[in-house]
């Protein structure tokens, strides 16, 4: 098929769907996957001159690949890199359609990790490439089968796209697993897609992975805004790689989809970033107490919930014994007490949900979601 002939086909994103419907109407969240905010004021805050550069920043286009000052406060989160191997994206879900559009062609073969967010396999497919899954199971405890991944992989894998910190399970890849992903990905000079945006909210900071990039030139990191650091609505992110040909490829792409990103979110992103650890520290104080009440949730419970404890984000994967297909239990749970979990039925994994405990408002959605548990039984 030549590129000409083709045209974008997208299935409907099944995550977004269901949040589009309970997400401001649900009072109790307890699947979201961003952690608590902040307002505007308390990230100026963060500087002594920030917010009279913001009220006198000029509000015309910025540059393709990002504002300088955020391109250079990016690439200090990694090891190797420079503002030069930085493109700025307006969020995450930009950046995964630009690169596999700037990236893939019809017919060239590429795998993803899954379960997975679902744009990360939706958006593959609707480039007209070969996409081959690499799936984790429920009972393999998610582990990541690397025997499974060489047989998917083909001399001809033109990427790979993983997630760690994963969504849904909230697991980091063993560094031995990663490693030998980008073995894989070396022998065929394949892409390595690696979406971190969960980075730098592991529940150990120690368990602290090594992204991509700093790993090998063909890796192309993605990051955010909107996850660790609790700032979704600057809709701002990133993809660092010291492979230019890459970049320049996404930024060419990126002229038809935004152009550049928003001056004001490029000004609150790079001071932001800046003081990241605030923010990261801030939301793993969260996630470790909501984790807590959790776990003892789960042990009251045990009977009923179960799931692979997860080691980063603000996100886990729950199962719920003796209902296998949570669609059911999800729509009643909010219908009932308004408790919001996300069914698993979105990510084609149905016996579970995704719970999320990035939140203050945690702790009160998880005494509503155990009195109507209670009341279940
Ligand atoms: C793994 C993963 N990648 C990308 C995104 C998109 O994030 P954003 O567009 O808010 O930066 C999400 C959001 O849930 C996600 O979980």
């Amino acid at each position: 098929m030549s590129r000409e002939g083709c045209c974008l086909k997208i299935a409907p994103f099944r995550i977004e769907q269901y949040f589009a419907v309970h997400e401001f109407t649900a009072p109790h969240l307890l699947s979201s996957s961003d952690a608590e905010t902040v307002s505007v004021a308390s990230v100026l805050a963060l500087e002594p001159d920030a917010t009279d550069r913001l009220g006198s920043l000029a509000l015309g286009y910025t540059q393709s690949a990002g504002a300088p000052e955020l391109r250079a406060a990016a690439s200090a989160i990694y090891t190797t890199t420079a503002a030069q191997d930085i493109v700025v994206v307006s969020a995450a879900e930009e950046a995964i359609f630009a690169a596999y559009h700037a990236l893939l062609k019809p017919g060239d073969h590429v795998v993803v990790e899954t379960p997975c967010y679902e744009s990360a396999l939706q958006l593959a497919r609707s480039t007209g490439a070969d996409v081959s899954e690499w799936r984790r199971s429920a009972d393999a405890g998610w582990a990541h089968d690397l025997a499974a991944l060489e047989r998917v992989m083909r001399p001809n894998t033109r990427m790979v796209y993983i997630n760690t910190p994963h969504n849904p399970t909230g697991a980091l890849m063993p560094r031995t697993v990663l490693d030998r992903v980008i073995e894989l990905c070396a022998e065929r000079k394949a892409w390595l897609f690696c979406d971190e945006v969960y980075r730098e909210l592991e529940h150990d900071p120690t368990a602290l992975l090594p992204a991509a990039v700093d790993l090998y030139e063909h890796a192309i990191s993605l990051g955010s805004m909107s996850k660790t650091y609790g700032l979704p609505g600057l809709r701002l992110g990133w993809l660092a790689s010291h492979d230019r040909a890459a970049l320049t490829k996404i930024i060419d792409f990126k002229h038809y989809t935004t152009i550049c990103s928003s001056a004001p979110s490029e000004f609150l992103s790079a001071v932001a970033l800046r003081h990241r650890s605030v923010f990261a520290d801030r939301s793993r104080a969260i996630v470790l107490a909501n984790l807590a009440l959790i776990d003892a949730l789960m042990a009251r419970h045990a009977d009923r919930l179960s799931w692979v404890r997860p080691n980063a984000s603000t996100i886990g994967f729950m199962r719920i014994a003796g209902v296998e297909e949570t669609d059911g239990f999800c729509a009643k749970l909010v219908a009932d007490a308004g408790v919001l979990l996300l069914p698993g039925s979105v990510y084609d994994e149905p016996t579970h949900v995704r719970i999320g405990f990035g939140r203050t408002t945690t702790p009160e959605a998880l005494r509503r979601f155990e009195a109507w548990l209670l009341q279940q039984s």
